[in-house]
């Protein structure tokens, strides 16, 4: 054997002992099965404060405790601690502002706020896809597109890792329903897997690195999300080039330990002393090979040396977060309509109508809740910008408030979603004598109608979904009463996701949807209505006629099922035909596109250019200000392939961006790359990508395309 050889076979061992922690290499079985599993709550540090699990301290190893918190829309503490953190906007309303920057703005400032209370890894984004509007989760999402989700994730898990926090994108994967989540088998061909249920978390890792994934409850295809190799493993890890650590969700039902560690989960939460014994006993009996274990451990050591530096909570700076948090309000709330009433003129008398007017919803229920020092009130933001608010409905919404507050507190009425209880105040009626009161007096009427929602339960079709009576008589009735004085409405919407809108929508003059909008929302809203603001938002879901013209309708849980179709299992018969992907290839009319929203002033688009590459397209637009009013333009790039071959949805996205704040009269080129790879579809086990003539429609409103090009493509490497 020749000498070269000689030496590799004697440094080989050597080579792997460095690249084994020293810990690693000197731990038992047993510490390494600890190291692997949450530590239990009852031995949490006493400055817990709401922390939502820890890693197990293993110190004579090196191996700190990392604290791990919630959720997605800033890190929720405990609700009887004193601290206070920020609440921001909830994911649909960041997804709303197509901006990458105030993404990565939003997780910059969330894990500021972590770093200061001692967060060692943030449990978020949540990124799974929109599928159907009555997920209990949905407003802690982004979009019905992979692209838009996955992109602005990326954006916000690099914010959040600037701190030395750990981000921890969730949940992977296929989390679309609440109901029956810890068993429920999401049942999805492999095509809309990839293209669609996948790409989201693929672009998100790709683009940021996560240090952080959390697997999800749910089955998908016949086995548990958490005990399966080939996504855990052989696609995020060996395809897609995951170098982090994955955790499990906090398992709710009994799952095979050594298959989740042997999947690639490093650490299994909450944590329960069982899973300890079964890792060794499965260790000791051959049925978990021991170096699963301790790669599980070498990236928790991984781990701690990115996120670890143990630190005690300290006080941040929560004026940072609430700036932050009002302009991710602003900039995500979309104007879905506008006769000509807004912008307001300020000063004046307004009418404010609807109980969100007085308790707006800043975030969703469960563990994407926080409590915000404060919540900005609409009717108060505008009282403190010289506003006067109708004075009767402003006592008479106050008491109402109060009162079924502390009804649904006291006689324990509230709806518990897992232990952070949201008491969800229903619309109040009004007597019409008192809208007509209130429309002879005030200048213009403001009606906000809002949704609760969260994590463990789903919504429904009855009174949240569709308008209850109450909130149908609301709005119709001070139309009527306002209209018939010469004076205007507008509807803000406090929502969790999609409700119904067609059937009203021409009621008011003017509707403003700031869904979760965080705690700077009263103000946001004075902002926006009042022109100080100019609405940019644009719709990341399709706001479709009916419930039933979506295409998931009859497979979700809508009529809240409790065996079989929809609860043991469903299936995903829309495949890759998710949202617009499956209005805009059906011609299906729609209430309000995906990509959808108003101005106060109006954008042109000139000079389209498409630079072919060996890589990537390269496609430049000159977007100009044509108004009387600054404001920002999202743009969009859709694709639609060459006709024949693979059936393909009508038009996908496959670029966007935002441009800065153009004064009127001014322009800016938007520069946006669009990989060829991106364009293929999976199929047979691969990705293939079809040659021919490509076009490209440029705009953010998925039906009213501003521009086009085509572009051949012959072949992609
Ligand atoms: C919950 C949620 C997850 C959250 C975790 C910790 O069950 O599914 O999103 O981060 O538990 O609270």
């Amino acid at each position: 054997m020749n000498r070269i050889l000689v030496a590799i076979l004697l440094l080989l061992p050597l080579r792997l002992a460095s690249e084994v922690p020293h810990g690693v290499k000197s731990m038992s079985v047993e510490d390494k099965a600890r190291a692997v599993v949450g530590l239990q709550r009852k031995l949490f540090p006493p400055t817990n404060n709401g922390i939502a699990g820890r890693t197990a301290p293993l110190p004579q190893y090196g191996l700190p405790t990392l604290a791990l918190a919630d959720g997605t829309a800033g890190v929720r503490l405990s609700r009887t601690a004193p601290e206070r953190s920020t609440a921001f906007p909830d994911n649909n309303a960041l997804a709303s502002s197509w901006d990458s920057s105030l993404a990565w703005e939003a997780g910059d400032a969330v894990g500021y706020e972590a770093f200061g209370y001692g967060v060692g890894v943030m449990l978020a984004p949540g990124i799974n896809i929109i599928r159907n509007p009555l997920c209990g989760r949905d407003f802690e999402y982004f979009s019905e597109d992979p692209l838009l989700a996955g992109r602005l994730a990326a954006a916000y898990v690099r914010g959040i890792q600037g701190h030395s926090v750990a981000a921890c994108p969730k949940h992977f994967t296929c989390n679309n329903q609440e109901t029956n989540r810890g068993r429920v088998d999401a049942r999805v061909d492999e095509r809309a897997f990839r293209e669609i249920y996948l790409k989201c978390f693929e672009i998100c890792v790709r683009e940021s690195h996560p240090w952080a994934l959390m697997s999800s409850y749910n089955q998908v295809n016949g086995t548990p999300a958490q005990e399966q190799y080939d996504i855990l493993t052989g696609l995020l890890r060996d395809e897609w080039g995951f170098d982090g650590i994955v955790m499990t969700d906090w398992s709710i039902v009994e799952h095979n330990t050594a298959a989740q560690i042997h999947a690639g989960n490093e650490l299994l939460m909450p944590g329960l002393d069982r899973q300890i014994d079964d890792i060794v006993e499965a260790v000791r009996s051959g049925v978990l090979p021991e170096e699963d274990l301790d790669k599980a451990v070498e990236r928790l050591f991984s781990l701690a040396s990115r996120a670890g530096t143990p630190r005690e909570p300290g006080h941040p700076d929560l004026a940072r977060g609430a700036a932050v948090s009002r302009k991710a309000a602003t900039e995500g709330a979309v104007l879905l309509q506008n006769n000509g009433m807004l912008p307001l003129t300020e000063g004046g008398s307004a009418a404010f109508f609807g109980v969100r007017s007085y308790d707006l919803i800043a975030t969703g229920a469960g563990s994407g809740y926080v409590k915000p020092a404060y919540i900005s009130q609409i009717y108060s933001a505008f009282k403190d910008a010289g506003v006067q608010p109708d004075a009767e409905l402003e006592e008479l919404y106050l008491k109402y408030v109060a009162f079924t507050e502390a009804d649904i507190r006291i006689n324990e009425k509230v709806k518990i979603h897992l232990g952070i209880g949201l008491p969800f105040i229903p619309e109040m009626p009004l007597s019409r004598t008192l809208i007509d009161k209130a429309a002879e007096r005030d200048d213009y009427a403001v009606v906000a109608l809002g949704r609760s929602a969260g994590e463990g339960v789903d919504r429904s079709l009855k009174d949240d979904y569709y308008l209850s009576e109450t909130e149908k008589d609301l709005v119709s009735g001070v139309c009527e009463a306002f209209h018939a004085k010469g004076k205007k409405v507008v509807v803000v919407l406090n929502i969790c996701g999609v409700i119904e809108t067609s059937s009203w929508k021409d009621l008011p003059d003017a509707i403003l949807n700031v869904w979760f909008p965080g705690q700077e929302g009263g103000v946001a809203v004075l902002d926006l209505l009042t022109g100080r603001a100019n609405p940019s938002g644009r719709l990341p879901m399709t706001f479709a006629n009916d419930y039933f013209d979506y295409p998931s309708a009859r497979d979700f849980p809508y009529d809240h099922p409790t065996e079989g179709r929809n609860y043991d299992y469903t299936d995903y018969t829309e495949g890759i035909y998710v949202g617009y992907r499956h209005f805009c290839t059906r011609d299906v009319p729609v209430c309000w596109p995906f990509g959808y929203g108003l101005s106060y002033t109006s954008f042109s688009y000139s000079g389209v250019k498409v630079k072919k590459g060996k890589t990537a397209l390269t496609v430049s637009v000159t977007v100009k200000n044509d108004g009387g009013r600054s404001g920002k333009e999202a743009v969009g790039v859709y694709v639609s392939a060459p006709s024949g071959g693979l059936s393909k949805p009508a038009m996908e996205l496959k670029a966007f961006a935002k441009t800065g704040e153009l004064a009127p009269g001014a322009s800016e080129v938007v520069t946006m790359e669009i990989p060829l790879s991106s364009l293929s579809s999976f199929s047979g086990g691969k990705w293939v990508t079809a040659k021919g003539e490509y076009t490209l429609h440029i705009g953010a409103d998925a039906s009213n395309p501003v521009a086009q090009a085509k572009v051949s493509i012959k072949s992609v490497k």
